[in-house]
């Protein structure tokens, strides 16, 4: 864009603070402003940052008070201007000499009284614009970061699975099914067997991309299309699996502190726990065993052969305040993939664990150990009612040099909404789909 403002420097709104005293133009859009007719503050965003711009009546041209004035919310503009740190707060402000409106935007639909929830994600296109999706959507581009950095550091190769699949990774009752050519398709709903083929060439590996869940749950915590995080690697246990995915939350947690301080504090964003789980190993402890302590020390009503309920996850994550893996389900309720053993009460269990995190943010990880002999998975995928033609592929990665392995899942949405401490998931991916949102 050609400049038409006055030599200076064109400048990001988050850098303004390395230009104090200096001149420079900024291109935004004005999120708010007021006038007291002398003297008017405008409220600017550029996408890094936020900053007000003051004009003074009695020290600019006339053409620009009046274009100071003439500002509506989320109009855009060229200002220029001197950066001085504002008298009170650590901010910095821009003394303003010149404005050229770009664009004057007719009354906006998302001023500045509250709105429902619902109101916004119906507008989601502008809410996008709003300060809370800013920091949300900015922290949830810091995690993709730290995953990225993580796993190239730990020796991972990314590896890309298909969207389009002919079978079920997790439960058959949640998939969404397409006609493809002659045939029928289900969208995604995890990578990991394509990860599992993929780590007998690869050693370690990752994917990371959309997953699609036809769940009817409405919940706080549920999307229909949401991003997950696969990751695979041969020759390890179920408890080497645990300390690669406390390794990785640590950091995605420690970068996220770092480098989003700015969101952290638009969010107004209790850090306190956050901090403690950047340092405090994590809690590992026996499904049988989290049960048992719900049942004797919190008082509820367990069922000791179910997954983890809401409650009970909610529970024990405000119990300890740091992340706890709870290990080893019944295997009945759990995917057929999963290793298995019988416990001391002849239970037959998963060697698995799903991450609790704290602060209400319940599971952000699904992983386990994988049944690596090939007659105990064909039995298996027999007994569930599995089409055996269909997993073929995946039964030869137990016959051809079966290896122990493992791997999990994280869910990004459910990672951010943790690190961000926003209430509703679907906060945490730009346009979400649920039972109920579907457009934009
Ligand atoms: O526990 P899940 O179903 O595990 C798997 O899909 C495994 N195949 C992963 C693996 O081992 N590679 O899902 C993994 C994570 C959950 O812990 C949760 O964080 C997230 O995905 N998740 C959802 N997030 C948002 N909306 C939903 N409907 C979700 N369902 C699962």
């Amino acid at each position: 864009m050609s400049n038409i403002l006055p030599e200076a420097e064109k400048t990001q709104i988050k850098d303004l603070s390395y230009k104090v005293n200096s001149n420079v133009n900024v291109e935004a859009w004005v999120f708010n402003s007021r006038s007291s007719g002398k003297i008017a503050f405008i409220q600017l965003r550029d996408g890094s940052g936020f900053t007000q711009a003051v004009v003074e009546k009695s020290k600019v041209s006339e053409e620009t008070w009046n274009h100071a004035e003439s500002l509506t919310i989320e109009s855009s503009v060229q200002i220029s201007g001197i950066v001085s740190k504002h008298p009170k707060f650590e901010q910095f402000e821009l003394q303003v000499t010149e404005i050229h409106p770009l664009s004057i935007a007719p009354e906006y639909p998302i001023g500045n009284k509250e709105h429902g929830p619902d109101f916004l994600f119906e507008n989601r296109d502008l809410y996008l614009r709003s300060k809370t999706p800013w920091a949300v959507l900015r922290i949830r581009d810091q995690v993709f970061r730290s995953v990225t950095n993580f796993f190239y550091e730990e020796g991972f190769v990314r590896f890309d699975t298909p969207i389009l699949q002919p079978t079920s990774a997790e439960d058959t009752s949640q998939l969404f099914e397409l006609d493809y050519y002659e045939d029928k398709m289900y969208l995604t709903q995890s990578g990991q067997l394509y990860l599992e083929a993929g780590i007998m060439g690869l050693g370690k590996a990752y994917d990371f991309g959309p997953v699609f869940r036809a769940e009817k749950s409405k919940t706080r915590n549920h999307l229909s299309e949401f991003w997950m995080m696969d990751a695979e690697m041969a020759f390890y246990d179920q408890d080497m699996n645990e300390d690669v995915q406390e390794r990785m939350v640590k950091r995605i947690i420690k970068d996220t502190l770092e480098n989003c301080k700015e969101e952290l504090k638009v969010l107004e964003r209790d850090t306190a726990i956050l901090e403690r789980c950047v340092n405090e190993k994590f809690i590992r402890m026996k499904h049988y065993d989290a049960k048992k302590f719900l049942e004797t020390e919190k008082g509820m009503t367990v069922d000791y052969n179910d997954d983890m309920t809401t409650e009970e996850e909610i529970a024990i994550g405000n119990h300890y305040q740091i992340p706890v893996f709870i290990e080893d389900y019944p295997f009945a309720v759990k995917a057929f993939y999963m290793k298995r053993y019988t416990d001391e009460r002849g239970m037959e269990r998963a060697r698995n664990a799903d991450l609790i995190a704290p602060e209400e943010a319940r599971e952000i990880i699904g992983g386990s150990q994988r049944e690596d002999d090939y007659q105990t998975l064909y039995s298996e995928l027999v007994n569930r009612g599995y089409k055996l033609e269909d997993y073929e592929w995946y039964l030869n990665v137990r016959k051809f040099g079966s290896v122990p392995h493992a791997g999990y899942g994280l869910g990004l949405e459910r990672m951010v909404r943790w690190l961000s401490g926003v209430h509703h998931i679907r906060e945490t991916i730009p346009f979400p789909r649920t039972t109920i949102l579907k457009r934009p």
